[in-house]
């Protein structure tokens, strides 16, 4: 084929607005609504918007910037941008979208699952008055013999999973424009009407002052503290959805005429404003608990699924009025805030292998929609919270911050940064400075990110994660990393149709 053929027929987003919602759709997620504010909470209350605020103007939005800038240049997702720098790092493309589709996507449309019930169960608040004992011993059945203790499939989230992969199947498989533009274009909108009415809603009742003076009291004194800092380094970089490939693929499909410089602050402000915002929701609904419960919010506050799964569903039922609206729009949010982040990861990796091998792109995102779906049933028995625990933990911990660090320094240091900002800077009226974006990609987002893994690191040789067995942390975390690794080697010395050097941007 020949490459102005090939390039043509890129897809293309039909508007601005439709890209920055799509990218904003992947930011978005559920660690906007159940991390971030646990997070200001536990490091400082409003004092952890000063190293929030940082991280993200010195390592969140130059990396993105970075994504946006490379994707646009390369046309293509990450394996075909990183093969086009060289093919010697064509496997760095790889790995994080390997990762991503065959590690986060499998239990991360689980989680949205849990979900799709829990909003049925608002319906009639199922969970009764004890929401810990329905979470772990009704709904999941948690078995007691640790992850290698699988019972039986849990057929309420299989079934819910079927539905979450036939959605994510359907918006991937229509295309750009069609599929993921329009229903970002639906889901955008509506996750931010819908946060409005419950933020607002949460903030009217009784004790939610209380709960937003511990959200955001500042203790400037926290700020001392390295492991501050560190959490609002690795919040800002897994908030935007950076190092799996998901901006690149998304930046891909940019026309010429891009404003990459302010689209990526747009993204990044916006997803950062967005997890304040939800913060606002969060606490003043623990402050309700803690006023109606008599207990301190120290007592009440949880983060990820204790909040999402247990808090909320027993500050729901004991709402004096519309409780079951508020649990219906609850979480509907989680759900639709989940669905727009799993199919930027579908694309991302069904992109990939489509600049790869040229298969079409309804065979690719059929395949990997039943991949999906069959490699996420292990997800759906009795152990899935334990896999899903350590899959989680060594993917974002370790294996995406390798990536990415991996990625500062071929993009800076290898094909140089300043060529790439040359690049964005032809197109951009905003203007990359060389002495903040060079030397944020060049020294300080990979010195930062290595200071991250290096402290994880250490933290697992002193005290190995969590209380499980050490051939399930071995299997489930570390192999998984390490066989995804190997497997991206595998598909990154494979023949290319077209060179993807074919595809780049030149101006
Ligand atoms: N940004 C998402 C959140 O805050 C999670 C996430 C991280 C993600 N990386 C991603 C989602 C890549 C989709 C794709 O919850």
């Amino acid at each position: 084929m020949k490459k102005d053929v090939f390039v043509q027929h890129r897809p293309e987003w039909k508007s601005r607005i439709g890209f920055l919602l799509a990218a904003i759709g992947s930011a978005v997620g559920l660690g906007n609504i159940w991390r971030f504010p646990y997070l200001c909470y536990k490091n400082g209350g409003g004092a952890f918007l000063i190293p929030y605020f940082i991280a993200l103007l010195v390592v969140g939005i130059p990396i993105m910037v970075l994504e946006i800038g490379l994707g646009h240049k390369m046309r293509g997702a990450a394996p075909a941008s990183f093969a086009s720098v060289s093919k010697k790092w064509e496997w760095l493309g790889w790995w994080p979208v390997l990762l991503a589709m065959f590690g986060i996507l499998l239990y991360y449309s689980v989680v949205v699952s849990w979900c799709v019930n829990y909003f049925f169960y608002a319906f009639n608040s199922s969970w009764t008055d004890s929401p810990n004992t329905f979470f772990y011993q009704k709904f999941l059945m948690l078995s007691e013999g640790g992850p290698f203790d699988l019972g039986n499939l849990r057929t309420p989230i299989l079934f819910a999973l079927l539905a979450v992969w036939i959605a994510n199947w359907l918006i991937v498989f229509v295309g750009v424009q069609k599929g993921l533009e329009r229903a970002n274009k639906i889901f955008m909108p509506l996750l931010l009407i819908l946060t409005a009415i419950i933020a607002i809603w949460s903030t009217q009742l009784p004790g939610a002052a209380k709960g937003i003076a511990v959200y955001l009291t500042p203790q400037f004194e926290r700020l001392t503290d390295i492991e501050v800092w560190m959490d609002a380094f690795s919040q800002i970089f897994f908030s935007l959805s950076l190092g799996f490939g998901v901006m690149l693929a998304y930046a891909s499909y940019l026309p010429r005429k891009s404003q990459i410089v302010k689209d990526a602050f747009t993204i990044s402000i916006f997803n950062c404003m967005f997890s304040v915002f939800a913060g606002f929701g969060v606490f003043s609904v623990l402050g309700y608990m803690s006023n109606s419960t008599g207990k301190p919010i120290s007592e009440v506050v949880k983060e990820s699924i204790g909040l999402a799964f247990i808090v909320y569903p027993k500050a729901i039922s004991s709402l004096p009025a519309f409780s079951r609206e508020f649990g219906l729009i609850f979480f509907g949010i989680l759900v639709i805030a989940g669905l727009s982040s799993a199919i930027s990861i579908l694309e991302a990796f069904a992109s990939a292998v489509i600049d790869k091998f040229h298969y079409s792109r309804k065979i690719v995102v059929s395949v990997l929609s039943v991949l999906g779906f069959l490699g996420g049933i292990i997800f759906t028995t009795r152990a899935g919270l334990y896999w899903l625990d350590i899959a989680d933990h060594f993917i974002t911990h370790y294996g995406i911050i390798i990536a990415a660090i991996f990625e500062c320094i071929v993009i800076g240091w290898v094909f140089k940064a300043e060529k790439l900002r040359e690049h964005i800077n032809h197109y951009s009226t905003w203007k990359l400075k060389k002495w903040w974006w060079d030397v944020s990609v060049k020294i300080i987002a990979p010195v930062v990110l290595t200071g991250i893994l290096t402290s994880s690191l250490l933290e697992e040789i002193s005290k190995p994660y969590g209380d499980y067995s050490r051939l399930a942390t071995i299997v489930i975390g570390r192999d998984w990393l390490i066989f995804t690794l190997f497997f991206a080697i595998i598909v990154a010395v494979h023949e290319w149709k077209v060179e993807p050097k074919d595809r780049i941007l030149t101006h």
